[in-house]
């Protein structure tokens, strides 16, 4: 017998967006939140460095504001930035009464205030943090809370596969609505039908599509790709932001060496024991995080050197202990002291600037329809995330979009009815190896072609390889019974072609976006946003780009 569920709100994620959505909705009506794996297994539970909000008295919204918009290469939108940065220090103060443990100080007045700590492109100290374990504070407090609601209910390892709409159900509504999702119970191997009034996709970022990343394995942008199936636009795709600082040890699968790192002084060194990042921006150590990441890359491939060295050794060892003691102790599991010694350092793939588009309130193209977090593209960070924004977009933007779902909820509505998922011409796999092969590919090659610096020829070929996966795994998909590993790969292979489509067309560098062919920002015109429309997508039209 297939397996229905109605709930008033689905949440698809259960990071900080969705966690937090699902606390400001839960008083007025029923929420499920479904994660693909078990809870906290999002980016938020790995965020270290912090979230960015104005607090002290010598800061100002309109410090915060202009630090994002030249963070973001006169890209970002500023009605959104000025909404998000106004909006950051009551979500602090909301998290706070939740009982969130920020670390704090007291202050030469006696007072115990937050401790403010500061990361690249920020001209204040204005990142709240828990140590050097933010995420896991913030992920552990939220989750505590939505368990002990009873209206909340958490479906842990289900993976969506698809959005339900009253287009792709055939009803005939002027609007196309989303009207819940399809999901697989990864446990029973089934699909199962969730129906929801509002749907709000919290699935965070897609950086899985590079072979080195920061992120945990989850970050298959299931969310952008859910929903350019289902009809809505995406923007900024090209923007990927590489991390520069991720430990480099052949047995430290994603471990990330905070900013903050840095913000305290830490030096970036060559091989040779040489600093080098004055040569590049006269912000050193701070300057904003496409620049630092460009220049590791350019020194490592000038040295061939297979990293660059973080030394924060000179501040004393309880000072590291205090602010950075995950740090610390990972690095001593790898035999690296780093109250003694520099950190091997090498940059990753870390976040997914653009993503489903969305006003203020997180509504998408689709009625019903919301997306929160990183799977959003508010219009934030442009070109180039400012550090800890992220954190912030999350908790400002789930607020928001709490808000406008709770207006709307006392107003009667109707389930509809909706078919439930064809599995009859489908049989289980005997080739699995299709789909770890594709995996590796796909990341290999765009890392080695999308990656820190493009080129047209990278990107002609990067298009050419992912049209050819294309045709393999929609073959596979419908004819084998769908697995999570397979719904991921399908995922990211579309995220993978929005991403080349979005480079293709942008003929200038910006931010994150670094070409060799088009070396410097184009001043001719205005800055503009790729928008992709899903319409525009055919495989011929690709074939004519590649062509
Ligand atoms: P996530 O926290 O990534 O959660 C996504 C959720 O969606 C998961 O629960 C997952 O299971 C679920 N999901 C995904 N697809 C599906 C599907 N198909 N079906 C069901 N569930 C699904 N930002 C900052 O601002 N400050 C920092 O200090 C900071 N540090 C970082 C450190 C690291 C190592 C990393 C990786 C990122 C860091 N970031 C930081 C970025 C920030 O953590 C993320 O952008 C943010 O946490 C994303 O939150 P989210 O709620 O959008 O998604
Ligand atoms: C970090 O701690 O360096 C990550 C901060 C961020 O991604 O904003």
């Amino acid at each position: 017998m297939p397996i229905s569920y109605q709930h008033d709100v689905l949440i698809i994620g259960g990071g900080a967006a969705g966690l937090s959505l699902a606390l400001r909705v839960a008083d007025q009506c029923k929420v499920a939140i479904i994660t693909k794996g078990p809870s906290k297994d999002g980016s938020t539970y790995y965020a270290q460095g912090g979230m960015s909000a104005v607090l002290s008295s010598d800061d100002s919204f309109e410090s915060h504001i202009q630090d994002t918009l030249k963070a973001g290469g006169s890209l970002s939108n500023k009605k959104t930035v000025e909404f998000a940065v106004e909006h950051g220090p009551e979500n602090i103060r909301w998290m706070q009464e939740l009982g969130v443990p920020f670390s704090s100080e007291i202050f030469k007045s006696g007072k115990r205030e937050l401790h403010l700590t500061r990361e690249g492109g920020h001209t204040h100290r204005r990142v709240v943090h828990a140590a050097d374990a933010t995420g896991k504070a913030m992920s552990d407090t939220l989750e505590n809370h939505a368990r002990q609601h009873d209206n909340i209910t958490f479906f842990e390892h289900h993976i969506s596969v698809d959005l339900i709409t009253t287009e792709k159900q055939n009803y005939a509504d002027a609007t196309n609505t989303c009207i819940g999702a399809y999901v697989l119970n990864k446990q029973t191997n089934r699909i199962e039908t969730f129906q929801a009034r509002f749907v709000v996709l919290a699935t965070g970022g897609a950086s899985k599509v590079y072979l080195y990343t920061s992120n945990p394995d989850g970050s298959t942008g299931d969310g952008i790709a859910m929903a350019w199936r289902a009809g809505c636009s995406v923007s900024n795709m090209e923007f990927n932001q590489f991390h520069p600082t991720c430990l480099y040890h052949p047995e430290a699968k994603s471990f990330l060496i905070t900013e903050a790192v840095r913000g305290e002084g830490g030096k970036l060194l060559l091989p040779d024991g040489k600093q080098f990042m004055h040569k590049f921006d006269e912000r050193g150590e701070l300057a904003p995080r496409d620049i630092v990441a460009r220049a590791i890359d350019h020194e490592m491939k000038r040295l061939g050197a297979p990293c660059v060295y973080l030394d924060i050794s000179h501040r004393s060892p309880a000072f590291i202990a205090s602010h950075f003691p995950t740090i610390h102790e990972r690095c001593l599991d790898f035999g690296i002291d780093i109250t003694k010694e520099p950190i091997p350092v090498v940059p990753a793939a870390h976040y997914t600037c653009g993503g489903v588009n969305t006003d203020l309130n997180g509504k998408t193209d689709i009625s019903n329809l919301y997306a929160i977090g990183e799977t959003a593209h508010t219009g934030l960070h442009g070109s180039n995330r400012l550090a800890s924004n992220s954190l912030l977009e999350c908790m400002v933007f789930a607020q928001s979009t709490a808000n406008d779902i709770t207006e709307q909820i006392s107003t009667s509505y109707q389930y509809k009815k909706i078919s439930n998922w064809d599995e009859s011409r489908v049989t289980d796999s005997d080739e699995d190896v299709v789909i770890s092969h594709n995996w590796d590919e796909l990341r290999r090659f765009m890392w080695d072609y999308v990656g820190i610096v493009r080129t047209n020829k990278r990107l002609e070929r990067a298009m050419h390889r992912v049209s050819l996966l294309q045709h393999e795994i929609a073959e596979y998909y419908s004819n084998f019974r769908i697995s999570s590993d397979l719904i991921e790969l399908r995922n990211l292979t579309l995220v993978a072609e929005l991403i080349i489509r979005s480079a293709m067309l942008r003929k200038e560098s910006r931010g994150l976006h670094f070409s060799l062919d088009y070396p410097t920002a184009d001043e001719s015109t205005i800055a503009r946003d790729t928008i992709l429309k899903p319409q525009q997508k055919s495989i011929t039209e690709k074939i004519k780009i590649i062509q």
